[in-house]
């Protein structure tokens, strides 16, 4: 398992380019499953999240090269209908294949995700839509066995605006007969990503970037040629880089509007954020960033995949901040290893109360999940002196060679491969 060193205290500066967006390309990938033929896929990031994913359609039976940042996928042999607990207990996004299978084959067998590193992540609102377009849906063994003549459209409220639900029941409802309207759907970029793939391939979406979305079904979908949007995940990963080690850090190839209720909460903190066309700047030299509350929130709110990113740098705010998840209220295994690094958290509910203005001091962390891993190398980038960060491979699961882009801003950060656990 690699480890991370990093020799913290130093201020980043520079420039750094974004990848794209993981969890766009976890959507695209299975939407090519809904036609026959090859699509391709470009700005792909190169993620172990995405070579899971590429695993699982291979299974089914899907030609999958991936080269230079592009995947091409041959979906003419598609086979195998069934996604087995392996994929599917690795990487809960394997439960997009769900939809696409069932519209396209008439029959999809999808292992149940079950719980994950921060408590349950429930899939009700996919199958309850599921069921909403005609499906009939066994829960056998652990496996959701999914079946439809063809599926019908229908209307569909979400009690929560779901990303995985919206994805899945788009990609279901785009081969439904008649209209669905998909009510308080999500509207994350990487929905909107998938949105405009599936009319590239010829559904008929009409609401995208709305929280109602209208789809009239049509009997064929075609193959498309894609580009997958920047990860605005990473993005604000890299600037609150430079935020909390004051120093002055660009970010290029992203699109800041993605990115508002972040820049916003940096502006607010005291660093200045400017941005235009496809970059974002965060300068925060001279400057003690003060502390701020958030609260997470579906897009276009304050994302919880930034939520850990935040309490790291609120660590070394000036005052007293209250960071609410309301997405995840349990997504808070991250604290007590910040805590290692001298920080200062309580947890009660679904909230942490960071006590800032702490000097951080390097140590032994562990990372126990992607975006826990992200606030420990930010702590680690803050602190002074010698911080390890072990088990990185959950960091590698969603960011892409995390240490060469730091290091471009003048990190002093190591990759070593190896068997600490
Ligand atoms: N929820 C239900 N029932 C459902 C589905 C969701 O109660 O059937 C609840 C969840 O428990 C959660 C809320 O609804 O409280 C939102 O969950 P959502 O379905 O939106 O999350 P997801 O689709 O499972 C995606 C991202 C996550 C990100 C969330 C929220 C992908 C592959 N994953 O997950 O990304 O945190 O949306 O924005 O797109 C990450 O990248 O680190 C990550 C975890």
């Amino acid at each position: 398992m690699d480890k991370f060193i990093i020799n913290g205290g130093k201020k980043l500066n520079g420039k750094v380019k974004a990848g794209g967006a993981k969890n766009a390309t976890l959507a695209l990938i299975p939407a090519t499953l809904l036609a026959s033929g090859t699509s391709k896929l470009f700005n792909t990031p190169e993620l172990n999240d995405v070579y899971t994913m590429l695993k699982l359609v291979r299974h089914l039976g899907v030609q999958a090269d991936f080269n230079d940042g592009t995947i091409e996928l041959d979906t003419a042999g598609v086979s195998v209908l069934e996604a087995p607990y392996e994929h599917v207990k690795k990487m809960r996004a394997s439960v997009y294949v769900l939809g696409p299978l069932l519209a396209r084959h008439g029959y999809a067998k999808v292992s149940l995700p079950g719980g994950c590193a921060w408590g349950p992540r429930p899939i009700n609102l996919h199958i309850e839509g599921l069921k909403k377009l005609g499906a009939n849906i066994d829960l056998v063994d652990g496996y959701i066995i999914a079946t439809a003549k063809r599926l019908q459209g229908n209307r569909i409220n979400f009690d929560i605006p779901s990303v995985g639900a919206t994805g899945n029941l788009l990609m279901a409802a785009v081969l439904a007969k008649g209209e669905t309207i998909l009510n308080n759907a999500a509207m994350e970029p990487e929905i909107t990503n998938l949105a405009m793939m599936l009319n590239e391939m010829g559904a008929k979406i009409e609401g995208i970037e709305t929280p109602i979305l209208h789809i009239q079904g049509v009997d064929m979908l075609k193959p498309a040629d894609v580009h997958t949007i920047p990860d605005r995940i990473e993005a604000g990963t890299l600037l609150v880089a430079g935020a909390i080690t004051g120093g002055t850090v660009t970010v290029e190839g992203i699109n800041p509007l993605h990115l508002y209720s972040v820049i916003a909460k940096l502006e607010e903190s005291g660093v200045s954020v400017t941005y235009n066309g496809d970059s974002a700047t965060v300068n925060a030299a001279g400057v003690t960033p003060e502390a701020i509350n958030v609260t997470t929130g579906p897009f276009p709110g304050y994302p919880t995949d930034m939520q850990a990113q935040w309490i790291a740098y609120m660590s070394v705010a000036e005052g007293v901040s209250t960071v609410t998840d309301t997405i995840y209220r349990d997504r808070f295994t991250h604290v007590p290893e910040l805590a290692r690094l001298g920080a200062m958290i309580e947890v009660k509910d679904n909230s942490a109360v960071i006590k800032g203005g702490n000097k951080l001091s390097g140590a032994k962390v562990m990372s126990t999940d992607l975006r826990a891993s992200a606030s420990l190398v930010l702590g680690g980038l803050a602190a002074h002196g010698r911080t390890e960060v072990l088990r990185i491979y959950h960091l590698d699961r969603g960011y892409q060679r995390l240490e060469e882009k730091l290091k471009q801003l003048g990190a002093e950060i190591e990759r070593v491969p190896g068997s600490e656990y």
